[in-house]
């Protein structure tokens, strides 16, 4: 048996809360050190560096076995899951899981058999229920990565949006200030970034439609604008959400053209910003709503590099998982 054998690991302990759980689980960014937030950019960088002129897999990471689990729709994150662990030459499996309707403690449950038949390392999971990745993490011996557990945390997405951001800022995170723009109260892809963010000394300003405000704004350390040309007046960067409608009651929104009136960005609003600020947005975009196609494929949006970062950010924590695993088992 391999040294990354879950059966070899011992149960974690605390497991439910980011900070508290063993470095093999990656579930949130929330209390994360920015030591740790570095190591892992830096990390990637290297990965990033190598990946960029040379694809061929190694076989650092061949004794891994990493399972990916779906439990709701997925492109960006679960293909670039699959290419990091494949560049790194590790063994692969993905599977989707569209029962939404079974209880998460039954899905769940029924689940963890197959992992652990499967003898699977790391457990790469995404769930509508906030917790089910902490959950997991607590039932299973294994690794787990959090891929976005509803509307609590996608911490590789905040990941390589740090990295995105690093890139564009020149590697400076100090006194920068980034406007969240949009559905902030449904997005997982906003709290990650938030507690990455603020955890680098950067401000973040949130803009969006009051009944898509969290109310949790406060502890999150962000302020609040009434709009997005006061949220983008002067800032580093801006954020664009996706409206996660698939989350959303009824009655949230008004209509799609007023939204985008009110909150989209455009062309005009950018020049806002400061002249070499950049635009984000994880994607999948609904183009024309909350941005305008000509910013998302314009000179100031960086969405492609997020996707590049994506495969070098997971390439990065997978390692980390590895590592963890084989001192736990030494
Ligand atoms: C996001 C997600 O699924 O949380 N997408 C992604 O992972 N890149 C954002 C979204 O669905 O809007």
């Amino acid at each position: 048996m391999h040294p990354f054998s879950p059966a070899h690991a011992p149960a974690p302990s605390g497991a439910g809360h980011s900070h508290a759980v063993p470095s093999r689980h990656l579930l949130g960014l929330e209390g994360m050190p920015r030591e740790t937030l570095f190591e892992i950019l830096d990390d990637a960088e290297r990965d990033l560096a190598r990946l960029t002129v040379d694809r061929s897999p190694t076989d650092e990471l061949r004794l891994l076995t990493v399972v990916i689990a779906m439990f709701e729709d997925s492109t960006r994150t679960r293909v670039s899951f699959q290419i990091a662990a494949k560049r790194l030459g590790a063994t692969v499996s993905t599977f989707s899981s569209h029962g939404l309707s079974l209880s998460k403690g039954e899905s769940l449950r029924d689940t963890l058999h197959i992992f652990e038949a499967n003898g699977a390392d790391v457990v790469v999971v995404r769930h509508s229920s906030p917790g089910a990745p902490a959950y997991l993490a607590e039932q299973l011996g294994s690794a787990v990565v959090n891929a976005g557990d509803g509307m609590h945390e996608h911490p590789t997405q905040g990941l390589l949006d740090l990295m995105t951001l690093r890139q564009a800022w020149s590697g400076r995170f100090e006194g920068r200030r980034i406007a969240i723009v949009g559905d902030i109260a449904h997005s997982r892809v906003a709290r990650s970034a938030i507690f990455g963010l603020t955890t680098l000394g950067v401000t973040v300003t949130l803009a969006g439609p009051a009944t898509l405000m969290p109310a949790e704004v406060e502890r999150l350390g962000c302020t609040v604008s009434a709009s997005v040309d006061e949220a983008l007046e002067g800032a580093d960067a801006a954020m664009a959400l996706r409206l996660q409608r698939e989350r959303m009651e009824k009655g949230l929104l008004p209509s799609l053209r007023e939204y985008t009136r009110v909150w989209g960005i455009d062309a005009t609003r950018v020049r806002r910003m400061k002249a070499d600020a950049v635009v984000l947005h994880p994607g999948p975009v609904n183009r024309g709503v909350e941005l305008a196609p000509d910013v998302a494929d314009g000179e100031r949006s960086v969405i492609l590099d997020q996707v590049a970062n994506g495969v070098a950010v997971r390439c990065a924590v997978l390692r980390r998982c590895a590592a963890a695993l084989a001192q736990e088992v030494a």
